[in-house]
């Protein structure tokens, strides 16, 4: 996950391999669009299967989302069983937690057959609290967890260097490099007879030819009898995941730390949330810090979102240098459950989303679905998580809530500018302003050069917003992130803000 001079530690600490972009037209049975730990889990175990498997990807192997995680490989995910028995009842949720229980397993063997440099470590990790009032919904949560058949405890003392009123304890987890892990799954699929993995190669649409389908990029269209969408969230939705979905941004840092660290991983069940855990890398020893999530492109405009997780990581966890710094942004659905499964609009395209920043095991999860569902086998778990799941009980209200806070941003006429005139932004700045009428992005270098495109989201027209953290055009609608040149950072959009001769 790099975004300007904002790296993680996991793209960071791994170097750059070459899969060359696609060239050309290409025939196949599986496309996976990609290369997060979903496509290629997807991928490969559908290689390992015989399939002749293909994964396109716009930017480079790992470098979505999976490149900016904690790297935490667990089916404790915060504070969540007892929600999804209230929810969804016992059944779902028992369902939930022994799939991620065994995604644990299955990526620890993955790693250990084809990535052994991603450091696959066995911790426990742990929910903690600093205030009272959390206590009995912590409680709750380890009679729930217990309930499911998971293994939880309480624990009154914890590790940590800072006094905490206990925590939920799960235990044999497991922590890695996510980056080096990706990359090894890829190598895997590619060194197979018939598969290919391609970086730099961005998919811009899908269409049916008949009982196939065909997948187009700028430099080449690859026809197949099944596609998967592992792109975070799905590039082509008829079954409006977009609108049952909010994106969410939030931010990391590692700095260095001494020998003495705390063993396992924890989380804060507060608000805001502080997700720790620790890396060696060579000789360093790394905290990783993680926090301060906000709605993508709803966050505050100013600076330093991570500041306070730099001040943590030194008051808190003892740490010296901040070494990195990033972002990434996850999907969390209303109902809490991931979307994994046939997509709603043909019976040969399949979807995972959703996974409400624990994709590690949920991407793990789906991509053993899936592989199933492609091969034509019994999953009896597809209807819990289908695409196109009936919207029930307390996430309607949320559902209701969003989407019409996302009509909002459509309405170009009511949107609110940054500034009166292109003028008005500073050197170093960006915003939105009205130029001639129309919606324009603007922002400007350190010299004030000035480059404009429309602030119109080319995904399904919202209006974007500037991050001047990340120097980005944000769209608050889906989550579609641009750089400012205009080019995509992060879909659903499949392309760039249009030329301001085009601009709505
Ligand atoms: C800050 C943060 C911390 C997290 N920590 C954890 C954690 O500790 N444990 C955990 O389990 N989960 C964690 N998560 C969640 C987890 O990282 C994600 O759910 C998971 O990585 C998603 O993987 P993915 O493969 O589905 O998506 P991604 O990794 O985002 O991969 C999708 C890929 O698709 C590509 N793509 C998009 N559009 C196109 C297109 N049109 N054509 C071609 N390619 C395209 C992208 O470039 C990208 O590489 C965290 C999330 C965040 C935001
Ligand atoms: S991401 Fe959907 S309209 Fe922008």
């Amino acid at each position: 996950m790099t975004d300007g001079d904002r790296t993680s530690l996991w793209v960071g600490t791994s170097p750059g391999r070459r899969w060359e972009p696609l060239a050309g037209d290409w025939t196949t049975e599986v496309v996976v669009v990609g290369a997060g730990i979903t496509g290629l889990t997807t991928a490969l175990l559908l290689a390992e299967e015989g399939l002749q498997v293909t994964v396109l990807e716009a930017r480079a192997v790992g470098h979505g989302t999976t490149g900016g995680t904690t790297g935490k490989v667990t089916s404790q995910h915060g504070v969540l069983y007892a929600d999804l028995v209230d929810m969804h009842g016992d059944e779902v949720a028992r369902t939930y937690g022994r799939l991620n229980e065994e995604a644990v397993a299955m990526v620890r063997d993955l790693a250990r057959r084809h990535a052994p440099d991603a450091a696959f470590e066995t911790q426990d990790a742990y929910v903690y609290t600093e205030e009272t009032a959390q206590v009995p919904t912590l409680h709750a949560e380890v009679e729930a967890a217990q309930r499911l058949g998971l293994p939880a405890s309480w624990e009154d003392e914890l590790d940590l260097p800072f006094p905490t009123l206990g925590g939920v304890r799960f235990r044999d987890q497991g922590q890695m490099h996510a980056v080096r892990y990706v990359q090894g799954l890829a190598e895997a699929v590619a060194a197979r007879q018939g598969c290919a993995v391609h970086q730099h190669t961005r998919v811009t649409g899908i269409r049916d030819a008949g009982a196939r389908t065909v997948v187009e990029t700028a430099v080449g269209e690859v026809t197949a009898d099944h596609v998967v969408l592992a792109t975070l969230l799905p590039i082509i939705d008829r079954g409006f995941e977009f609108a049952r979905a909010t994106a969410s941004r939030e931010y990391g840092v590692a700095a260095l730390a001494g020998d003495d660290h705390p063993a396992g991983m924890y989380i804060s069940a507060e608000d805001p949330s502080r997700s720790i855990r620790h890396h060696r890398e060579g000789d360093d020893v790394y905290a990783i810090v993680v926090g301060e999530g906000h709605e993508t492109g709803r966050g505050p405009a100013d600076a330093g979102h991570d500041d306070p997780l730099a001040v943590f990581a030194r008051e808190r966890l003892g740490c010296s240098d901040v070494r990195y710094r990033w972002s990434a942004q996850d999907y969390v659905p209303v109902d809490k459950l991931p979307f994994i499964g046939v997509a709603p609009f043909s019976e040969r395209v399949h979807v995972a989303s959703g996974f409400s920043k624990w994709g590690l095991t949920n991407g793990t999860v789906a991509a053993r679905m899936i592989r199933d569902l492609v091969l034509d086998r019994d999953v009896p778990e597809a209807e819990i998580f289908s695409p196109s799941r009936a919207q029930t009980g307390s996430g309607v209200g949320e559902f209701l809530k969003h989407n019409v806070e996302v009509a909002g941003r459509y309405v170009a006429d009511r949107v609110s500018t940054d500034a009166s005139s292109v003028d008005d932004i500073p050197a170093g700045g960006g915003g939105i302003v009205r130029v001639d009428g129309k919606l324009t992005a603007v922002v400007k270098d350190a010299t004030g050069a000035t480059t404009m495109r429309s602030a119109i989201c080319r995904h399904l027209g919202c209006v974007v917003q500037w991050n001047q953290v990340e120097r980005s055009f944000d769209c608050p609608c889906h989550g579609s992130r641009y750089d400012v040149d205009g080019s995509v950072l992060d879909g659903p959009a499949t392309s760039g803000l249009a030329a301001r001769d085009d601009a709505g």
